[in-house]
């Protein structure tokens, strides 16, 4: 029996709402699937905890994270409390940074029964793998002058190391899906780190021959997300096209609240985190209508990561039949709450 300790983070808003509705699934799911079982301990650190502590986690926060096997957030924000910048440096960005999770995986698919705003699409089952420490997002910089003179420089950062380590993951990961790998690539305008880019790629794909590769200039690649997502499995880009692209990605899902994502560390030394793109949606917490689809998928990435792919696919489909039944959120059209749709997939586990 396979045990793994999950530190659980709710954090703000209806991170309050969906994550424990996610916990009681996967709670289920361990249940009825055998050969894993979780430990969860969860953690008040929000934007409730700052106003009574003066900061988002204890000082030996981290610390305490660190011996856990993975950690499972909701949201962080409460901008009527806490500034956000304050909030998502103090918590989410710092566990990101300290624990190294270089990289950020987004699946993105059409979700049977969860209307998307392209008119014909197809089914698309994507996945974008996004650097997630270096790139376009560097300090390095500056400015200089007043005025007509002034000026501003921003140096793009791609190590090696870096490019590599993104782009193995995603050749990984697509070994176990339907083995093709998109770059995404600007080398025909970005003089420098693009034709690296692509030279990197060159080399990697060299170790993955059965992997069917091709490339796309960002640009394009950004409207055949919107013209042809159907034709994409695994889409590997650096740290901004990744950002731009998975917004993307998310909006012709059909609701923010259905994308999951996972920020993973792959050198081992810390655990990974696992969050929805979301974030504490104010406007309609605490009225239980949140949709937990989104904290749900993210505790399936969880799983896959920890190498249970059988439960996690066994829990993708149990949720894409509720969706598909109707028995969804206001947001993606429907009436139920939260807990209706939580319940009802948990229902189904257990008769499967
Ligand atoms: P948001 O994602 O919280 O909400 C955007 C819109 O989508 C809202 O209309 C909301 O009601 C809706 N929405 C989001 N998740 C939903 C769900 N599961 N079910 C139904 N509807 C959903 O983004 P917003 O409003 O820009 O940010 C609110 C707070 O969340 C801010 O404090 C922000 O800093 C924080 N935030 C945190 C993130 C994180 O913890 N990873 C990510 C994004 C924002
Ligand atoms: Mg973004």
């Amino acid at each position: 029996m396979d045990v793994y300790t999950i530190a659980v983070i709710p954090g703000d808003g209806i991170g309050r709402e969906v994550v424990p509705a996610a916990v009681e699934v996967l709670k289920v799911l361990a249940e009825v699937h055998g050969g894993f079982h979780f430990k969860f301990q969860e953690f008040p650190w929000s934007c409730d905890y700052y106003a009574e502590h003066g900061e988002m986690m204890p000082a030996d926060g981290l610390d305490i994270l660190k011996g856990f096997d993975a950690i499972f957030l909701g949201a962080v924000g409460n901008p009527g409390l806490v500034p956000d910048h304050i909030s998502l440096w103090g918590l989410l960005l710092k566990i990101r940074r300290e624990f190294e999770q270089v990289i950020n995986v987004r699946p993105a698919k059409a979700l049977k029964g969860v209307a998307s705003p392209l008119t014909d699409p197809q089914g698309f089952d994507l996945v974008v793998v996004r650097e997630n420490s270096e790139g376009e997002y560097s300090e390095i910089g500056g400015r200089l002058h007043r005025g007509d003179d002034e000026m501003a420089i921003q140096a793009a950062v791609f190590t090696r190391k870096g490019t590599e380590r993104v782009m193995r993951y995603a050749f990984e990961l697509a070994r176990t899906r339907r083995k093709h790998v998109t770059s995404a690539t600007k080398s025909n305008g970005i003089y420098h780190t693009m034709p690296f880019w692509d030279e990197v790629f060159k080399d990697v794909q060299r170790d993955y021959r059965d992997v069917r590769v091709d490339s796309y200039h960002i640009d394009a690649l950004a409207a055949q997300f919107v013209a042809r997502p159907y034709v994409f499995d695994v889409v590997v880009a650096s740290n901004l096209f990744g950002d731009i692209l998975t917004d993307i990605s998310g909006a012709v899902m059909g609701s923010i609240g259905i994308a999951p994502a996972a920020n993973i560390n792959v050198n081992g030394r810390y655990p990974s985190m696992f969050e929805p793109v979301h974030g504490s949606a104010p406007d309609i917490a605490g009225r239980g209508i949140a949709n937990p689809i989104g904290q749900i998928w993210t505790g399936a990435l969880m799983l896959e990561h920890f190498g249970h792919r059988d439960a996690a696919q066994e829990l993708l489909q149990v949720m894409e039949d509720v969706t598909a039944e109707g028995i969804k959120t206001p947001d993606i059209g429907g009436h139920s709450g939260t807990r209706d749709v939580s319940d009802e997939i948990c229902r189904r586990l257990r008769r499967r």
